[in-house]
């Protein structure tokens, strides 16, 4: 579960159709249901279409701690509003939810019997109705501690269900070509969402893997092209991630996988590149740079680079082509990238590695042309989490007072680091690295 998802997805939703985020005024982060004013239909029709984190979205018709408040509330709610959905030619069926306790079937159908003072005129369906009206009953969020009556009732105009089937029918368990970090299904839509990537975008990942984010943002209409370092990723080739297989078969690649789900046509392309050297040319190029970068767990960070840079031994004929790739330097790198090549509004969203107990707000790396949108946590083990960060570009690098944000710590310079958050990575490097050989 990533904590604060579910908002910030909503909120990136409705600020991609131009909508602002009016909550009513009781509303509540952690309650399972939400009330959002200032909505047309087709408004929650289209956030529905690409949320993986709401499960439905109805009209609201009426509210209360009670049934006799609800019933209140709804012989308040404006005729008109209804009379459209009830008139005698139409077809309707009741649901009833329950969010932490699960009802008889008998008490289900007594709490419908209880909705006859409401005008219906059509006729029942429970196969193929023409609309459907839902119950909702609210027993809180304490799994040990459930009341005997809700806490709170809502009723309402059943609208449209979000994508949570994206889930099923993405998940890497069937997926052509996965390696042994690919992103879930769920998460990378989540991501996709995040980016607000839509239709005919240009989307970029520098630590592309097995191209798990690649797939979301086609699906959702964007051309997608990718780096990794890793040649065998990159061309497919090497051991295989599954079980039973020991070699990738012919064909197991990024272009593979988005052939399965039917966007092979939203593919541009991916190559071997080292993220800490730009091959790109000195423009704004992307409209969202979405990405997963190596944590050094599962897959080490290494860039390109002979290790004489660092311990210049002259006279060896062995020299390694790669050398460690400091996480800090992963992210300064990262968030400097997207300030260059990003659009102005694109956005940048990727998952930061964090140990728990060390963690604060300061040690998210910032920069001048990047605002920080959101930041979710995902708990991984009681200790360590990762936090997935959106970032938005707000201005050019060339428009900043280059000496003026140096002087700022909370700004990752585009050389050296934070020296706060330099000893935090060095700190998770080591643990990581420790843990990696156990
Ligand atoms: C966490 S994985 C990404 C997984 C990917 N999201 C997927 O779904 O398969 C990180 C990737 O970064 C790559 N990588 C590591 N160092 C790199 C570098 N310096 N430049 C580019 N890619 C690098 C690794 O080869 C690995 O494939």
């Amino acid at each position: 579960m990533i904590f604060c998802s579910l908002l910030q997805e909503i909120k990136a939703l409705l600020a991609l159709s131009g909508k602002p985020f009016h909550p009513c005024e009781s509303f509540k982060e952690k309650s399972p249901f939400w009330c959002l004013n200032g909505l047309s239909e087709e408004d929650v029709r289209g956030i529905m279409a690409r949320s993986v984190c709401a499960k439905s979205a109805f009209e609201l018709w009426g509210h209360g701690q009670t049934h006799t408040e609800l019933r209140t509330s709804l012989l308040n709610y404006p005729s008109e509003n209804m009379s459209p959905f009830m008139h005698k030619d139409s077809t309707y069926r009741i649901n009833v939810y329950t969010f932490n306790k699960t009802l008889a079937f008998a008490d289900r159908i007594k709490r419908i019997d209880a909705m006859e003072y409401l005008p219906f005129k059509g006729t029942v369906s429970l196969k193929s109705p023409q609309h459907i009206f839902c119950l909702l009953e609210d027993y809180g969020t304490d799994p040990n501690n459930i009341p005997e009556h809700p806490d709170y009732i809502y009723f309402g105009r059943w609208i449209a269900d979000g994508q949570r089937e994206l889930i099923r029918s993405h998940s890497v368990k069937n997926r052509h070509f996965i390696g042994n970090t690919s992103m879930d299904a769920g998460l990378s839509f989540i991501m996709a969402n995040h980016a607000k990537v839509k239709e005919n975008d240009l989307v970029f990942d520098p630590f592309v893997g097995t191209g798990s984010l690649l797939v979301a943002c086609s699906h959702f209409g964007a051309y997608v092209c990718g780096t990794d370092i890793d040649y065998n990723t990159i061309h497919g080739k090497g051991r295989s991630s599954r079980k039973n297989q020991k070699w990738r078969g012919p064909d197991e690649n990024i272009r593979a996988n988005l052939r399965q789900y039917g966007t092979e046509k939203m593919y541009v392309d991916v190559m071997v590149s080292d993220a800490s050297k730009s091959v790109w040319k000195e423009a704004a190029l992307f409209d969202a740079i979405i990405t997963d970068p190596p944590y050094g767990i599962r897959e080490s960070t290494r860039r390109t680079g002979s290790h004489k840079d660092i311990t210049k031994p002259p006279d060896e004929s062995h020299v390694p082509v790669s050398q460690a790739y400091h996480l800090s330097d992963i992210f300064t790198d990262l968030l400097n990238f997207s300030a260059h090549h990003l659009v102005m509004g694109g956005r940048l969203v990727y998952w930061l590695p964090v140990y728990r107990p060390e963690y604060c707000e300061e040690m998210v790396p910032l920069n001048p042309c990047l605002q920080l949108i959101s930041n979710c946590e995902q708990t991984l083990s009681s200790h360590t989490s990762r936090r997935l960060i959106t970032m938005e570009k707000i201005k050019e690098p060339e428009e900043l007072d280059s000496l003026a944000y140096l002087a700022d710590p909370r700004f990752s310079p585009y050389q050296g680091h934070n020296a706060f958050r330099e000893k935090y990575f060095s700190g998770l490097n080591k643990r990581e690295n420790n843990h990696t050989q156990e």
